[in-house]
Protein backbone atom coordinates (compact mmCIF):
# COMPACT_ATOMS: atom_id res chain seq x y z
CA UNK A 1 0.00 0.00 0.00
CA UNK A 2 1.23 3.48 -0.78
CA UNK A 3 2.34 5.49 2.08
CA UNK A 4 0.38 8.86 -0.01
CA UNK A 5 -2.82 6.34 1.84
CA UNK A 6 -1.54 7.02 5.43
CA UNK A 7 -2.93 11.02 4.54
CA UNK A 8 -6.76 10.33 4.50
CA UNK A 9 -6.63 7.25 6.54
CA UNK A 10 -4.68 8.74 9.38
CA UNK A 11 -7.23 12.02 9.38
CA UNK A 12 -9.93 9.35 9.25
CA UNK A 13 -8.56 8.02 12.36
CA UNK A 14 -8.12 10.83 14.26
CA UNK A 15 -11.19 11.99 13.51
CA UNK A 16 -12.91 8.94 13.85
CA UNK A 17 -11.16 8.41 17.38
CA UNK A 18 -11.99 11.89 18.36
CA UNK A 19 -15.75 11.11 17.15
CA UNK A 20 -15.57 7.93 19.80
CA UNK A 21 -13.90 9.91 22.87
CA UNK A 22 -16.93 12.50 22.49
CA UNK A 23 -19.77 9.42 22.37
CA UNK A 24 -18.41 8.28 24.91
CA UNK A 25 -18.65 11.34 27.28
CA UNK A 26 -21.91 12.07 26.13
CA UNK A 27 -23.42 8.69 26.71
CA UNK A 28 -22.00 8.89 30.44
CA UNK A 29 -23.24 12.27 30.64
CA UNK A 30 -26.90 10.63 29.45
CA UNK A 31 -26.38 7.83 31.55
CA UNK A 32 -25.43 10.11 35.15
CA UNK A 33 -28.60 12.72 34.10
CA UNK A 34 -26.29 15.56 33.78
CA UNK A 35 -26.92 15.90 30.03
CA UNK A 36 -27.80 19.14 29.19
CA UNK A 37 -29.40 20.61 25.63
CA UNK A 38 -26.02 22.57 25.18
CA UNK A 39 -24.05 19.45 25.51
CA UNK A 40 -26.29 17.45 23.01
CA UNK A 41 -26.24 20.75 20.84
CA UNK A 42 -22.24 20.52 20.78
CA UNK A 43 -21.99 17.15 20.19
CA UNK A 44 -24.31 17.00 17.65
CA UNK A 45 -22.08 19.60 16.02
CA UNK A 46 -18.68 18.23 16.60
CA UNK A 47 -20.16 14.76 15.26
CA UNK A 48 -21.38 16.48 12.18
CA UNK A 49 -18.13 18.15 11.36
CA UNK A 50 -16.27 14.81 12.03
CA UNK A 51 -17.95 12.62 10.22
CA UNK A 52 -18.28 15.05 6.77
CA UNK A 53 -14.22 15.35 7.49
CA UNK A 54 -14.11 11.19 7.49
CA UNK A 55 -16.16 10.80 4.61
CA UNK A 56 -14.46 13.18 2.54
CA UNK A 57 -11.25 11.68 3.67
CA UNK A 58 -12.00 7.67 2.82
CA UNK A 59 -13.39 9.30 -0.19
CA UNK A 60 -9.95 10.76 -0.82
CA UNK A 61 -8.66 7.42 -0.35
CA UNK A 62 -10.61 5.52 -2.67
CA UNK A 63 -9.81 7.75 -5.50
CA UNK A 64 -6.03 6.86 -4.70
CA UNK A 65 -6.41 3.17 -4.45
CA UNK A 66 -8.53 3.55 -8.08
CA UNK A 67 -5.95 6.03 -9.64
CA UNK A 68 -2.90 3.25 -8.58
CA UNK A 69 -5.12 0.27 -10.02
CA UNK A 70 -6.20 2.56 -13.29
CA UNK A 71 -1.91 3.59 -13.94
CA UNK A 72 -0.86 0.20 -12.84
CA UNK A 73 -3.77 -1.13 -15.44
CA UNK A 74 -2.43 1.42 -18.26
CA UNK A 75 1.18 0.72 -17.36
CA UNK A 76 0.72 -2.96 -17.81
CA UNK A 77 -1.31 -2.96 -21.15
CA UNK A 78 0.37 0.08 -22.04
CA UNK A 79 1.63 -1.00 -25.60
CA UNK A 80 5.05 0.52 -26.36
CA UNK A 81 5.09 0.66 -29.84
CA UNK A 82 6.25 3.07 -32.68
CA UNK A 83 3.45 5.84 -33.61
CA UNK A 84 3.22 8.95 -35.30
CA UNK A 85 2.61 12.03 -33.19
CA UNK A 86 0.47 14.04 -35.19
CA UNK A 87 -1.71 10.99 -35.84
CA UNK A 88 -1.89 10.23 -32.46
CA UNK A 89 -2.84 13.65 -31.62
CA UNK A 90 -5.46 13.62 -33.69
CA UNK A 91 -7.29 10.60 -32.26
CA UNK A 92 -6.96 11.89 -29.04
CA UNK A 93 -8.22 15.58 -29.82
CA UNK A 94 -11.32 13.39 -32.06
CA UNK A 95 -12.46 11.71 -28.57
CA UNK A 96 -12.31 15.58 -26.89
CA UNK A 97 -13.96 17.35 -29.65
CA UNK A 98 -17.43 16.62 -28.15
CA UNK A 99 -17.22 17.77 -24.85
CA UNK A 100 -15.00 21.01 -26.03
CA UNK A 101 -17.61 21.42 -28.53
CA UNK A 102 -20.76 21.18 -26.00
CA UNK A 103 -18.95 23.79 -23.79
CA UNK A 104 -18.71 25.97 -26.58
CA UNK A 105 -14.76 26.22 -26.39
CA UNK A 106 -12.05 25.84 -29.21
CA UNK A 107 -9.51 23.04 -29.26
CA UNK A 108 -7.00 23.59 -31.99
CA UNK A 109 -3.55 21.05 -32.80
CA UNK A 110 -0.58 22.66 -33.96
CA UNK A 111 1.63 19.56 -34.00
CA UNK A 112 4.47 19.11 -36.80
CA UNK A 113 4.13 16.29 -38.96
CA UNK A 114 6.70 13.67 -39.11
CA UNK A 115 7.84 13.25 -35.72
CA UNK A 116 7.54 9.52 -34.84
CA UNK A 117 7.85 8.23 -31.66
CA UNK A 118 9.23 4.87 -29.88
CA UNK A 119 7.17 5.19 -26.30
CA UNK A 120 3.37 4.56 -25.37
CA UNK A 121 0.69 6.55 -26.50
CA UNK A 122 -1.64 5.15 -24.35
CA UNK A 123 -0.31 7.03 -21.35
CA UNK A 124 0.73 10.06 -23.74
CA UNK A 125 -3.04 10.43 -24.68
CA UNK A 126 -3.88 10.37 -20.56
CA UNK A 127 -1.93 13.11 -20.42
CA UNK A 128 -3.45 15.35 -22.90
CA UNK A 129 -6.38 14.70 -21.46
CA UNK A 130 -5.82 15.45 -18.16
CA UNK A 131 -4.83 18.64 -19.70
CA UNK A 132 -8.19 19.61 -21.71
CA UNK A 133 -9.94 18.29 -18.66
CA UNK A 134 -8.28 20.48 -16.18
CA UNK A 135 -8.49 23.31 -18.70
CA UNK A 136 -12.64 22.99 -19.20
CA UNK A 137 -12.97 22.28 -15.19
CA UNK A 138 -10.62 25.17 -13.80
CA UNK A 139 -9.45 27.70 -16.64
CA UNK A 140 -12.94 28.89 -18.16
CA UNK A 141 -15.65 30.68 -16.69
CA UNK A 142 -17.71 30.69 -19.59
CA UNK A 143 -18.18 29.83 -23.02
CA UNK A 144 -15.69 30.78 -25.48
CA UNK A 145 -12.24 29.42 -24.04
CA UNK A 146 -9.45 28.37 -26.14
CA UNK A 147 -7.29 25.37 -26.05
CA UNK A 148 -4.41 25.02 -28.11
CA UNK A 149 -1.85 21.84 -28.58
CA UNK A 150 1.72 22.23 -30.19
CA UNK A 151 4.90 19.40 -30.44
CA UNK A 152 7.86 20.03 -32.18
CA UNK A 153 11.07 18.20 -32.33
CA UNK A 154 14.04 20.60 -30.58
CA UNK A 155 17.33 19.51 -30.06
CA UNK A 156 16.17 16.21 -30.90
CA UNK A 157 13.60 15.82 -27.94
CA UNK A 158 9.72 16.19 -28.64
CA UNK A 159 8.75 19.97 -26.86
CA UNK A 160 4.60 19.66 -26.35
CA UNK A 161 2.58 22.61 -25.26
CA UNK A 162 -0.82 22.28 -24.28
CA UNK A 163 -2.39 26.16 -23.88
CA UNK A 164 -5.24 27.71 -22.50
CA UNK A 165 -6.57 31.35 -22.62
CA UNK A 166 -8.21 30.84 -19.11
CA UNK A 167 -7.92 32.47 -15.46
CA UNK A 168 -4.59 30.94 -15.08
CA UNK A 169 -2.76 29.45 -11.83
CA UNK A 170 -1.74 31.60 -8.75
CA UNK A 171 1.69 31.72 -8.27
CA UNK A 172 1.55 30.57 -4.72
CA UNK A 173 -0.63 27.16 -6.20
CA UNK A 174 2.07 26.65 -9.09
CA UNK A 175 4.48 24.71 -6.74
CA UNK A 176 1.99 22.13 -5.51
CA UNK A 177 -0.38 21.56 -8.43
CA UNK A 178 1.61 18.30 -8.91
CA UNK A 179 1.36 17.18 -5.49
CA UNK A 180 -1.07 14.61 -4.55
CA UNK A 181 -4.06 16.07 -3.42
CA UNK A 182 -3.55 19.23 -4.13
CA UNK A 183 -7.17 21.20 -5.55
CA UNK A 184 -9.01 23.98 -5.71
CA UNK A 185 -11.84 22.00 -6.15
CA UNK A 186 -12.95 20.03 -2.75
CA UNK A 187 -16.01 18.80 -3.02
CA UNK A 188 -16.83 19.78 -6.82
CA UNK A 189 -15.21 16.62 -8.34
CA UNK A 190 -12.02 17.75 -8.09
CA UNK A 191 -9.53 14.77 -6.24
CA UNK A 192 -5.99 16.67 -6.74
CA UNK A 193 -4.94 13.57 -8.62
CA UNK A 194 -4.98 14.41 -12.62
CA UNK A 195 -1.82 16.20 -12.28
CA UNK A 196 -0.18 14.25 -10.51
CA UNK A 197 -0.78 11.37 -12.41
CA UNK A 198 0.37 12.97 -15.44
CA UNK A 199 3.71 14.00 -13.24
CA UNK A 200 4.29 9.90 -12.90
CA UNK A 201 3.30 9.32 -16.40
CA UNK A 202 5.53 12.10 -18.25
CA UNK A 203 8.80 11.39 -15.55
CA UNK A 204 8.35 7.99 -15.21
CA UNK A 205 6.80 5.71 -18.02
CA UNK A 206 8.28 7.83 -20.64
CA UNK A 207 11.10 9.65 -19.42
CA UNK A 208 10.78 13.44 -19.95
CA UNK A 209 9.83 16.05 -17.92
CA UNK A 210 6.45 18.51 -17.13
CA UNK A 211 6.31 22.15 -15.78
CA UNK A 212 4.01 24.71 -15.93
CA UNK A 213 4.04 28.30 -16.68
CA UNK A 214 0.99 30.99 -15.85
CA UNK A 215 0.02 34.23 -14.73
CA UNK A 216 -3.62 35.02 -13.58
CA UNK A 217 -5.91 36.23 -16.22
CA UNK A 218 -3.28 35.24 -18.60
CA UNK A 219 -4.24 31.61 -19.28
CA UNK A 220 -1.69 28.83 -18.64
CA UNK A 221 0.98 26.60 -20.31
CA UNK A 222 1.96 23.10 -19.41
CA UNK A 223 5.22 22.45 -21.02
CA UNK A 224 6.21 18.91 -21.82
CA UNK A 225 9.42 17.56 -23.05
CA UNK A 226 10.10 14.40 -24.03
CA UNK A 227 12.79 11.92 -25.72
CA UNK A 228 11.56 10.48 -29.02
CA UNK A 229 12.21 6.93 -27.10
CA UNK A 230 11.04 6.26 -24.30
CA UNK A 231 13.41 4.55 -21.41
CA UNK A 232 13.48 0.87 -21.25
CA UNK A 233 11.87 -0.69 -18.46
CA UNK A 234 14.54 -2.16 -17.00
CA UNK A 235 15.89 0.59 -16.59
CA UNK A 236 13.17 2.28 -14.98
CA UNK A 237 13.03 -0.02 -12.01
CA UNK A 238 16.50 0.90 -11.43
CA UNK A 239 15.92 4.70 -10.96
CA UNK A 240 15.08 5.95 -7.75
CA UNK A 241 11.52 6.83 -8.03
CA UNK A 242 11.32 10.64 -7.97
CA UNK A 243 7.48 11.18 -7.96
CA UNK A 244 6.20 12.18 -4.31
CA UNK A 245 3.05 9.71 -5.57
CA UNK A 246 5.71 6.43 -5.58
CA UNK A 247 6.26 5.01 -1.45
CA UNK A 248 9.77 5.78 -0.33
CA UNK A 249 10.34 2.19 0.51
CA UNK A 250 9.04 1.17 -3.39
CA UNK A 251 5.93 -0.51 -2.24
N1 LIG B 1 -5.70 24.79 -16.93
C1 LIG B 1 -5.85 25.16 -15.63
N2 LIG B 1 -6.28 26.42 -15.31
C2 LIG B 1 -6.43 26.79 -14.02
N3 LIG B 1 -6.16 26.00 -12.96
C3 LIG B 1 -5.72 24.76 -13.21
C4 LIG B 1 -5.54 24.26 -14.55
N4 LIG B 1 -5.07 22.99 -14.48
C5 LIG B 1 -4.96 22.70 -13.17
N5 LIG B 1 -5.35 23.74 -12.40
C6 LIG B 1 -5.29 23.79 -10.92
O1 LIG B 1 -4.50 22.71 -10.47
C7 LIG B 1 -5.23 21.95 -9.50
C8 LIG B 1 -4.77 20.51 -9.54
O2 LIG B 1 -5.16 19.87 -10.76
P1 LIG B 1 -5.40 18.30 -10.77
O3 LIG B 1 -5.74 17.88 -12.15
O4 LIG B 1 -4.22 17.63 -10.14
O5 LIG B 1 -6.62 18.09 -9.77
P2 LIG B 1 -8.17 18.39 -10.02
O6 LIG B 1 -8.42 18.69 -11.48
O7 LIG B 1 -8.58 19.43 -9.05
O8 LIG B 1 -8.84 17.01 -9.63
P3 LIG B 1 -8.80 15.64 -10.49
O9 LIG B 1 -7.97 15.87 -11.73
O10 LIG B 1 -8.18 14.64 -9.60
O11 LIG B 1 -10.21 15.36 -10.82
C9 LIG B 1 -6.68 22.18 -9.84
O12 LIG B 1 -7.52 21.98 -8.73
C10 LIG B 1 -6.66 23.65 -10.28
O13 LIG B 1 -6.67 24.51 -9.16
MG1 LIG C 1 -7.70 17.43 -12.98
Amino acid sequence: VAHELNTPIGNSLLMASTLQERTSDIAARFDSASLRRSDLADYMSASREASSLIMRSLHNAAELVNSFRQVSVDQASAQRRRFDLARACQEIAATLMNTVRLGRHRLELAVAPGIVMDSFPGPLGQVVINFVNNALLHAFEGPGGSMVLEAALRDGSVRMVFRDDGRGIPQEHQSRIFDPFFTTRMGQGGSGLGLNITWNIVTTLLGGTVRVESSPGQGTAFIVELPLRAPDPQAQGEVPAPAPFVAADGR
